[in-house]
This record gives structure tokens, C-alpha cells and sequence, in this order.
């Protein structure tokens, strides 16, 4: 994803390990007190954003009756409540210049028709519906701000889709009409499609990549 849109737009990155990299802040996005910071130090160092993309995501694969409160609650801890306060500090430090801003929540697919992880699609399903209401919101407060997400079905190649039990996608390859999964750069493409000028009359649509499934 960050790769696809560095062709596009200068990309500073939040990430639990900052490793060696200048463009990623590290934060634990579980944490209002650290999103704060970083948000800070973020705009002390580049000036505010023009564009936020709320793509860290936490699925645990646990089914109701297995699943703990803790990991419930980080689940909606990094899906909602952290795209709920970068959304607000980005909107609250959005430039009167002029510009253009957008905002891309990475939903799934998961907040439409369920999956076995209760916390992972109610939280996924109330980021859409966060999607809607700062939307619309931002329209009727003329802040020149677009929300939208995109919700992919399962992607291929990575560490959250290697943790989707196999029967389930065994069962999902089956139903796809597409008969295959996703790529990232697939949904890359899309949150870059939202992100731009081209989608200047788009604001909040949930844009689903997922080989027709839903
Ligand atoms: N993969 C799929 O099949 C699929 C399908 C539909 C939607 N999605 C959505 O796509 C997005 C990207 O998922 P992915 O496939 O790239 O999954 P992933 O490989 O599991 O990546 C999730 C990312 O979120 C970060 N993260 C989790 N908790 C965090 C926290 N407390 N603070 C900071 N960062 C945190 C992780 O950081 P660490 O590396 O430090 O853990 C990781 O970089 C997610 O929103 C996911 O729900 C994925």
C-alpha cells in the first residue's frame, strides 16, 4: 500500500516498530495518548496532512465463545476507535487554504456478511458506519474533507489472511465469482482512487474489492 502511494503523494507512516525508517512514527495505536503524540510530532515535523488512510487493522480469529474481553476490546481499540481520533485530529488541523482533503478507511468485507471473529466484523461494520456519519458531517460543516472506505474480501499474501481459517477460505475461493482473492496492490488501487481527484464527488461509499462477492 505505502509503496503504490509514494508514486502519488508523500507518505508518513504510524507503525508499532518504527525501525530504521524517517517517514514511520512509532505508535501504538491502541492508545489515545500516543496517537496524540504522534499526530504532533507528525505535524511539528511535515505540517498537516492533506490525506489520512486508517488501514492498521486487529483480527483475532476467535469465535464467540472463545474469544477474551481483552482482545475484544483491542480489536475495537485499533479498527474504529484509533480511525475515530486520527479522523478528528485530522479534521480538527485540516488547513482553511483552499485544499482538498480525503480520508480512506480500510473496512472488510467482514463488516457486511459477519466472519467467525465477533470484535473483527462488528468493529469492521462500525467503521463503515463511521465512514457515513464523519461524511456527512464534515459536508454539512464545509470542511472540504472526503471520507470513504474500501472493503476488501479475503487478500492474498498476507499475515492477516494467512489467519482466516483454511476451510473458511477454502469455502470463500468457492463463492467468489471472481475465483480468487485479492491483491494488496488491488486494494491499494482503490484507497489511491479514493484518495484522488477523481473521486472529487465521492464521499461516503464503502467501495468493495472482492471479486463481486457481496
Ligand atoms: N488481509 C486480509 O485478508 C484483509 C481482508 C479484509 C480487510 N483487511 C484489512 O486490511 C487492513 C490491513 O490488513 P493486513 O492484511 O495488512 O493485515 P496485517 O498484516 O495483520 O497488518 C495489520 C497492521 O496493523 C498494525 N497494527 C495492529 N495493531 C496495532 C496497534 N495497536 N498499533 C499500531 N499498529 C497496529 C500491525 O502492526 P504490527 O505489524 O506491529 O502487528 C500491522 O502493520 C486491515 O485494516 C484489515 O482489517 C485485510
Amino acid at each position: 500500500m505505502r509503496s503504490l502511494l509514494s508514486d502519488d503523494f508523500a507518505v508518513v507512516g504510524m507503525a508499532r516498530k518504527a525501525g530504521k525508517d524517517a517517514c514511520v512514527r512509532r505508535c501504538d495505536l491502541s492508545s489515545q495518548q500516543e496517537i496524540e503524540e504522534a499526530y504532533s510530532d507528525i505535524i511539528q515535523s511535515y505540517g498537516a496532512p492533506s490525506f489520512l488512510v486508517n488501514c492498521a487493522g486487529v483480527y483475532h480469529a476467535k469465535g464467540w465463545d472463545v474469544i477474551t474481553v481483552d482482545e475484544f476490546d483491542s480489536s475495537y481499540s485499533v479498527n474504529i476507535r484509533a480511525p475515530f481520533l486520527l479522523s478528528r485530529l485530522f479534521a480538527r488541523s485540516f488547513p482553511s487554504d483552499g485544499r482538498k482533503g480525503a480520508i480512506v478507511n480500510v473496512a472488510s468485507i467482514s463488516g457486511q456478511i459477519g466472519s467467525i471473529d465477533p470484535a473483527y466484523a462488528s468493529s469492521k461494520a462500525g467503521l463503515i458506519m463511521l465512514t457515513r456519519t464523519l461524511a456527512r458531517s464534515f459536508a454539512e460543516d464545509n470542511l472540504a474533507i472526503r471520507v470513504n472506505a474500501v472493503a476488501p474480501g479475503p487478500i492474498e499474501g498476507t499475515a492477516m489472511g494467512d489467519r482466516i481459517p483454511h476451510e473458511r477460505m477454502k469455502s470463500y475461493r468457492e463463492k467468489i465469482p471472481m475465483k480468487r482473492f485479492a491483491t494488496t496492490n488491488e486494494v491499494a488501487n482503490a484507497v489511491k482512487f479514493l484518495l484522488g481527484d477523481e473521486a472529487s464527488y465521492i464521499t461516503g461509499a464503502v467501495l468493495n474489492v472482492d471479486g463481486g462477492l457481496v
